[in-house]
Order: structure tokens, then sequence, then C-alpha cells
């Protein structure tokens, strides 16, 4: 594994402009449980016999707030109960080394704000657990903690409307901002693409790859699994996040690399 993360050093120290993808399993090492694979929320049915797709949807909102919010506030405390690892702080050392790097992430815990990663190089396309806000008056509301130890749904202290987190829900839009962000990048191009902790289920994560691989860039995969994007990257480090990116980034930041 040393060899293939000093391939991947070189090749991040030799560009410029960089987009590191990050999923689930980046905050695996913080505790965080994954969506699929083992142990992910995904495999199993919740109490009520549903997928986690349909309690965690946006129809299921309108219909069963009670019930949406159950599990909304499951990962609310899951991600409150936990907090960034080092992979996410080397991600962020990585950015502060190089400034057009980028990170276009799947989870919604605030790990990579929190672990100083620049907000303006952060897309986070699935939205944030915080600050609620109400779907009836759109009032904001920053209480996510205080509102996960009352009953729910939580209500609007303004109309008593019923409040959610603004993330994707499942059958639910992208955030238009984000999308944008992520297209007027792509356009720019990226030399290097690496993947962390992602099953690379969604076309809009796989497409980054594909496209820096067409335009002759290099791409990697940082995951103890083999996915569908192991057969597409130029490189599939096999490990934890945990373990690789600290090592990763030592090896630019010490340029312990030729470059
Ligand atoms: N380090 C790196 N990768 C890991 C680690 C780890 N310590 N532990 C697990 N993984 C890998 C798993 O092998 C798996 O390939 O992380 C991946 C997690 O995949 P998913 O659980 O599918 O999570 P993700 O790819 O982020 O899901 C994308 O699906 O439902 C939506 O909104 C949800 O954002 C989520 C999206």
């Amino acid at each position: 594994m040393e060899q293939a993360i000093i391939r991947v050093a070189q090749a991040i120290a030799q560009a410029e402009r960089i987009l590191v993808i990050s999923g689930a399993g980046l905050s695996a090492d913080s505790g965080l449980p994954t969506y699929r694979g083992l142990g992910g929320l995904y495999n199993g049915h919740t109490a009520e016999g549903l997928p986690i797709e349909v309690a965690l949807s946006g129809p299921m909102l309108q219909r069963d707030p009670a019930l949406c919010w159950k599990y909304l506030a499951e990962l609310g405390q899951a991600c409150l109960g936990a907090t960034f690892n080092a992979g996410h702080v080397a991600i962020a050392e990585l950015q502060r080394l190089k400034p057009q790097c980028w990170v276009l992430t799947q989870n919604i815990d605030g790990y990579h704000r929190a672990a100083g990663s620049p907000p303006e190089r952060l897309i986070e396309i699935h939205g944030e657990l915080a600050p609620l806000y109400c779907q009836s008056c759109g009032a904001e509301d920053p209480q996510l903690a205080e509102h996960l130890s009352r009953p729910l749904p939580p209500k609007c202290a303004q109309c008593g409307g019923i409040l959610r987190p603004p993330v994707v829900l499942f059958e639910e839009m992208l955030p238009e901002a984000a999308i944008a962000r992520l297209y007027a990048e792509l356009r720019k191009g990226f030399e290097v693409v690496l993947s962390v902790g992602t099953s690379a289920s969604f076309p809009y994560i796989v497409e980054p790859l594909l496209r820096a691989r067409q335009a002759g860039g290099f791409t990697a995969e940082i995951n103890p699994a083999r996915t569908d994007l192991s057969a597409a990257v130029d490189l599939h480090v096999q490990g934890r996040a945990l373990d690789v990116l600290p090592e990763l980034v030592g090896h630019i930041s010490s340029h312990r690399i030729c470059k």
C-alpha cells in the first residue's frame, strides 16, 4: 500500500487542480454508520418494515413527519455524538497546500467544515443537517441538538410549522447552487480526482472521475473494499481513509517525494 500512496502523492504534488470526493466511509472512522456495505444503514429495514430510503424520503416527511424525523434524529444524534477525524484534517491540510483543491462531499455531518476545509471550496451535494428551517414560514432554527431531545417532529417557534434540515432526502432534488458550483469547477477541469470512502452510487459522483480520465488526468480511490469505481481508476488504494490520508498528505507537505 505504501507504494500506491506515494504514487498518488506524486500525482497530487505535480497537480494544481485537484478534486477530493468523499462519502460515508470517510466518517466511518469517526464512528458514523455507512449507508451500504457491512453494517450499512440501508442494509436493513426500519422497525416499521420500511426500506430506510422510504423512511428518509421527501414524500415521507410530508406524509408522516414523525416517522421521517425518527430516522432524521438517529442520523442527527450520530453526527452530533461524534466529530471529524484525522482523515478530514488531512484533506483540510491538502486544501491549504493546494489552493485549487476542492472537496465534493455526499456527507451531511459537517465534518469537513469543522476540520478546517474552506467553505468556498467545499461542495456539500447532499446538504447539511443544520440549521433547521420551517417548511411553512422559512424561519431558520439553529437548535438541532435541543430539538432532538424534545418530542418530534420539531415545530417552528414563529408559526408552529414543522421544521426540517437542509439535507437532500430521497426523491428530492439536489441543491441547485451546489450543482452549479460543481459543474462550473468541472468545466475548468481537474488534473487529479481522488474518491475517498464512497460506493459511488450516483452519476454526479462518478462523472468527475470519468471526465478526469478522459482528459488524461490521474484518478484514485481510497476504500478498504472494491467498488464499481475500482476498475475505472488509475489506482485503488485498498485501505481506510484514516490510515491512508494522513500518510498521503504527509508525503506532500514534507516534499518527501520527487515532483
Ligand atoms: N475508509 C474508507 N472507506 C470506507 C471506510 C473507511 N474507514 N469504511 C467503509 N468505507 C467504504 C465502504 O467500503 C463503502 O464503499 O465507504 C463506502 C461507503 O459507501 P456508502 O455507505 O454507500 O456511502 P456513500 O457512498 O457516501 O453513499 C452516498 O447515498 O443514500 C445516499 O445520502 C446518502 O450520502 C449518501 C450517499
